[in-house]
This record gives C-alpha cells, structure tokens and sequence, in this order.
C-alpha cells in the first residue's frame, strides 16, 4: 500500500485537556461567559455536526460541495499543487474531489491533514492512502492555530481550510491565523478558503437553529463535554439554546441561556448562572468578498479567484503567495 501514512502528534490527549481546563477557568471565569467553539468536536459533537450538514436549514455545506464539484479542476490546473494540506481532517467528500482534480493533472503525491480528532485524522488517511495508493499520506494531531509549523514542506502546496470554520475565528484571530499561515507558504503556493457569506438573517439564523433541534443538542453538547472530561456537575438541560444574527459584527452568536439560576461546579470554580444568563458557545462570522480580499492581503496573500454558488449563498476563494 502507498508509500506509507506519517502520523506526527502535535498534541497529546493530556495537552488537549490542559487546554480544556485553561479554556473552562478563563470562559467560565469571565463577566461575559464564553467557552471556544473547537471543545464541541467530541465523538458526540463531531456526529451531532455531521447531522448538521445534511439539515435542510444548513445550506453552507452543500453550497460548498457544489462549488468544489464546478471548480476544482480550475483549482488543481491554476495551482498544480503536487501537495494537498487540508486543516481539518480530510473525512469528507470535499477531500476526494481535489484529490482527484490534483491527480487529474498530474501533479499530486502528497496529501497532508491536521486536525485535533486522531482517530477522526487516522480513519481519513488510511482511507486516502487506500484510495490513492502513490502518494504518501502525513497526518497531524495538532490545532491549525498553533501547529502550522508541522505541515509539510517542499514542492508546491495547496492549503485547504473548508467548511466555513475560519469564521470561527474572531477579526484578531483570523488575522493572526492568515498571517502565520502565509509565513509557512512558498511563492506559488495557494489557500483555498471556504467561507459563507452575509445574506437574510432569517436564513441565517434558521442555518443555525434548525426545526429539529439538532444545533441545539449540538450546543448543549459542549456542557456534557464539561461533565464527561472534566467531571463537572451542571444540568445540560437547564439550558436552553439561542442562535442570534449580530448585525453589528456580521455574525451569527450561538449561546446557552440558563433558564432559572443555573449551578455549574467545575474544576475549583462554582458558577451560579442567573435566570436569563447565558454562555457564548461559538461565533460564526459571515463575509463579503471585499472583507476576504482584505483580510488576505493583510497576511500577504492576493486573491486570485472568487467562486460562489448560483444564489451568493457561499464563496471559495483561492489565494496565492
Ligand atoms: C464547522 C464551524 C463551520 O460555524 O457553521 C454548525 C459549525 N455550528 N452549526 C459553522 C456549526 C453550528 C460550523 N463550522
């Protein structure tokens, strides 16, 4: 089989929970409680997420999907990369559709995923290792916010970062991430970025408070991630979810508002939730080509293409060194 799956872990599951408890003092600690969206990819999260995407409501997915179907070959024959580093592990059918546009040209030997999940990261490369038995597969277990230094280097490399997730990312973050990530770029070297885009609020929101209440279990989940890691002692259903347009910062805000005063008793802290109090769980900003264009140049990067799908719902923008 292949030349081989390199597997280099960046972050040891005794890392990981010492972020988790650095993130639960600092969110829960705080005036306004917030904890970062990433602690929702548990085994449950990731399946509630993949849910998510097949929800009629959450179009993002499905609109990406179709761009890539429509443009890959452009990306692959513009680029002709002959490394993929996809951030965020390459479980998805997106993965498979630049591989081959890659391989189409001829130029594709390598792909590379970091992602936090190694089991998520270890099923997807051996299934690409299977799939695409010449080329070599190097996964990381590591946050694409600190270990972009892991990925690999040599020949020309297209950077993937899909499903909107940069939207997680506040404005300084975002600017931290693009610029980090430009550094560990070449001249010729491409993001490809996946981005959903300012539209109806209504839809936004829908996109994120869904009829059947999948989002909102998915937005509980994070409290029973407390619970099963940290031992925490809290009612996930004292909760209820909250999914709001903030115009002002063009983003949609996920919360958890405690109905009635809610006691959360987690590590040394106990936090007693007021009636009405709520916990940020996740901000997912929405963009406008303009606002892409110049975030990327701010890290060096120029835009040299901008697909969106027939009804603008979503883009892909590909950026060069
Ligand atoms: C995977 C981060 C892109 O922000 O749309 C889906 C996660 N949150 N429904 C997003 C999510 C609520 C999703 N990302």
């Amino acid at each position: 089989r292949g030349a081989g799956i390199r597997v280099d872990r960046l972050l040891t599951p005794e890392e990981r929970r010492a972020d988790l408890v650095a993130d639960v003092r600092a969110g829960l600690g705080a005036e306004r409680r917030s904890l970062p969206p990433k602690w929702f990819y548990d085994t449950r999260g990731s399946r509630l997420f993949e849910r998510i995407t097949e929800l009629e409501e959450y179009y993002p997915t499905r609109r990406e999907r179709a761009i890539l179907g429509s443009h890959a070959l452009d990306i692959a024959e513009v680029i002709r990369a002959d490394t993929l580093v996809e951030l965020g592990s390459g479980t998805s059918e997106k993965t498979r559709i630049l591989l081959d546009a890659l391989a189409k040209t001829g130029t594709l030997r390598r792909y590379a995923a970091l992602d936090v999940d190694e089991s998520v990261l270890t099923a997807a490369g051996a299934a690409v290792a299977e799939e695409y038995p010449s080329i070599t597969v190097h996964t990381v277990v590591g946050d694409f916010e600190r270990h972009l230094s892991s990925l690999p280097t040599g020949g020309r490399r297209l950077v993937a970062f899909l499903g909107g997730t940069i939207g997680n990312l506040l404005p300084r973050e975002r600017a931290r991430f693009l610029r980090t990530l430009a550094e560990h770029l070449a001249p010729g070297d491409g993001l490809l970025l996946g981005t959903d885009l300012v539209k109806d609020p209504a839809r936004l929101v829908a996109a994120y408070d869904d009829a059947a209440g999948v989002t909102a279990e998915f937005n509980r989940n994070v409290l029973q991630v407390l619970v099963r890691e940290l031992g925490a002692e809290l009612d996930p259903d004292g909760f209820d979810h909250v999914a709001v347009w903030n115009g002002a910062e063009e983003r949609i805000e996920m919360r958890l508002r405690a109905r009635g005063e809610q006691t959360v008793r987690v590590l040394e802290l106990e936090v007693t939730f007021a009636d009405g109090e709520e916990l940020l769980t996740e901000t997912s900003a929405k963009f406008r080509r303009a606002g892409v264009e110049r975030e990327l140049a701010g890290a060096g990067l120029r835009l040299r293409s901008w697909w969106t799908d027939p009804d603008g719902d979503y883009a892909l923008s590909l950026a060069v060194k």
